[in-house]
């Protein structure tokens, strides 16, 4: 089947303001899709809109809405009794600082955990309906190679993103047989806005890391029908492997939290 009639005529991207959602929204148009683009910076997402509707004859519509919001969510579920969605990209979420998890404020705990788990979950029940109805459609959800082991100083991150990917995996399982396609895309370091705002600098070696985003995004897109799955870069297939079933737990969540300590001792020490 042709990628518009298995995944059209409207695609849903949530986090299409910039970094991977904006590399989706891309991609997604030049395969022929039709575009609602979701995130908080209105004029950003107007932008993109006018640049894909210019380069590829598609519609676009722009929802502003804050996903850590009852009122946001709503708005985004909205748009189903309105357009034809054949795919939803649940890909908006936010990370923090490396901290403590007791140093974290509760307020960024509620909101990250509102925008990282139940928007995708509420966006995921909704649009899923009409899509069982036709038979045919596809879901992707972002969650991260943090997904898959305990991580001290970003617990909270960590454990959004394994609550996506064991939810998006059991009802990939679900809906298969019903004609509809389930992707959990799991990144690790992306080049994106959201590096920025945890606070590693480590001389560059960050840097040499990071994938590009419109990488990250296609593999996921073409992962579709085909894997459930996606662990974008061998170092990262091999990490999460380690991590899920070849590393015991206790011994993996150490390490982690010994490297990030280190580093960010280390980046203190540049900084003064
Ligand atoms: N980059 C990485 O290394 C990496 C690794 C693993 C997983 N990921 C995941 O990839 C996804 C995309 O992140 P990114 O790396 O592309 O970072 P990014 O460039 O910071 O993009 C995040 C997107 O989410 C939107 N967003 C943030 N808060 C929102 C809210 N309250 N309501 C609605 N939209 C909101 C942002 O738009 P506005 O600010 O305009 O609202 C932006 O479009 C996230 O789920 C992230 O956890 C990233």
């Amino acid at each position: 089947m042709a990628f518009v009639d298995a995944y059209g005529p409207w695609a849903v991207v949530t986090g299409a303001s910039s970094g991977i959602g904006r590399e989706m929204a891309i991609d997604l148009a030049s395969r022929g899709l039709n575009i609602a683009v979701i995130a908080r910076r209105t004029k950003r997402l107007e932008a993109l809109a006018g640049e894909l509707e210019a380069a590829h004859g598609i519609e676009t519509r722009v929802v502003t809405a804050d996903l850590a919001t009852d009122d946001g969510v709503q708005r985004v579920a909205a748009l189903a009794d309105e357009l034809p969605v054949g795919l939803l990209v649940n890909n908006a979420g936010i990370s923090a600082p490396f901290v403590p998890f007791h140093e974290l404020p509760l307020e960024t705990i509620s909101q990250m955990s509102r925008l990282n788990m139940l928007a995708p979950a509420t966006l995921m029940h909704v649009y899923l309906k009409p899509m069982l109805a036709r038979r045919r459609g596809g879901i992707i959800n972002v969650a991260s190679t943090a997904a898959y082991q305990p991580m001290p100083l970003m617990a909270n991150y960590a454990a959004t993103k394994a609550y996506l990917l064991n939810l998006g995996d059991a009802v990939a399982q679900e809906v298969a047989s019903h004609g509809i396609d389930l992707v959990t895309l799991c990144p690790g370091p992306t080049e994106t806005e959201i590096v920025g705002h945890v606070g590693l600098d480590t001389d560059g070696a960050m840097q040499k890391m990071l994938m590009p985003a419109d990488r990250v995004a296609r593999q996921a897109i073409d992962a579709l029908g085909r894997r459930r799955i996606v662990i974008p870069g061998l170092t990262n297939k091999v990490s999460a492997i380690m991590a899920q079933r070849l590393v015991p737990r206790g011994w993996i969540t150490r390490m982690i939290h010994a490297t990030l300590r280190r580093t960010l001792a280390k980046d203190a020490g540049d900084a003064s």
